[in-house]
């Protein structure tokens, strides 16, 4: 799983640095499946659910599970998550990124400053005998305590070689919430915030995810490891 979360990590980064102005989603799907079957990966999301892509690309006020396209160009002052997974020998990796191209206003590099401050908090509760609740409380309280809120109706997940697992980890909860976690447990952390109310709807398509009041949403994910040395994150870079 680390070295998959690995080939993760690397095609994330290079998608981010190749997100300019003027670049295709459907371009950097290309390449994120290219650049994967080089190192011997499948990607994870293609056909699951029927899920047309590689990679999910989510602009401005999409959230999660943007399908790419041709027509759909990535411009000045966008806030782009990317979102990728990979099974490598048996064993699945998932990671997402969100990033600003060019100059982005001020209250969309808060926000993705704090998702990506929220999946920090939240790894540094992944230890022995921890409740799974202190996990998504650090999400929720790190998000609401900067005046933005968190996505209820997707959860992070347990992962290794299912893509989704349990136990389901959700962007809010409370400390006593269990199970207790354990030694070996691997979850796929995936803070989505936004920057005004967290009801969103689904585009005709199928997939896109979206606000409905339109507002802005960052998205950040990484795998992490329950052992006895404390929080492993799985592939390196990220975050
Ligand atoms: N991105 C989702 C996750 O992080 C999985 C994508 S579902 C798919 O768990 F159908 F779009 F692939
Ligand atoms: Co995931």
């Amino acid at each position: 799983m680390d070295e998959a979360c690995a080939i993760v990590n690397e095609i994330l980064l290079y998608l981010s640095e190749i997100a300019k102005p003027g670049v295709s989603t459907l371009f950097l799907d290309k390449e994120a499946y290219k650049i994967c079957k080089e190192k011997g990966a499948e990607p994870a999301f293609l056909g699951y659910s029927n899920y047309p892509a590689s990679v999910c690309i989510s602009i401005n006020d999409e959230i999660v599970h943007g399908i790419p396209r041709e027509d759909k160009i990535i411009k000045e002052g966008d806030i782009v998550s990317i979102d990728f997974g990979v099974k490598k020998d048996g064993f699945f990796g998932d990671g997402a990124i969100t990033i600003g191209v060019g100059k982005i206003s001020f209250i969309s590099h808060n926000l993705i400053e704090t998702a990506k401050d929220c999946l920090k908090n939240a790894i540094e509760h992944c230890k022995i005998g921890n409740n799974l609740g202190e996990v998504c409380y650090a999400i929720q309280k790190c998000a609401e305590s900067r005046g933005f809120s968190v996505v209820r109706d997707f959860v992070g997940h347990g992962i290794g070689s299912k893509l989704h697992e349990p136990p389901q980890v959700p962007n809010y909860g409370s400390p006593e919430d269990g199970p207790a976690l354990e030694e070996g447990m691997v979850l796929a952390i995936e803070p989505m915030v936004l920057e005004k109310d967290w009801k969103v709807k689904v585009d005709n398509d199928g997939w896109t995810v979206r606000t409905q009041d339109g507002g802005m949403a960052a998205h950040f994910e990484c795998c992490v490891a329950i052992t006895k040395e404390g929080p492993k994150v799985l592939g390196s870079g990220l975050i």
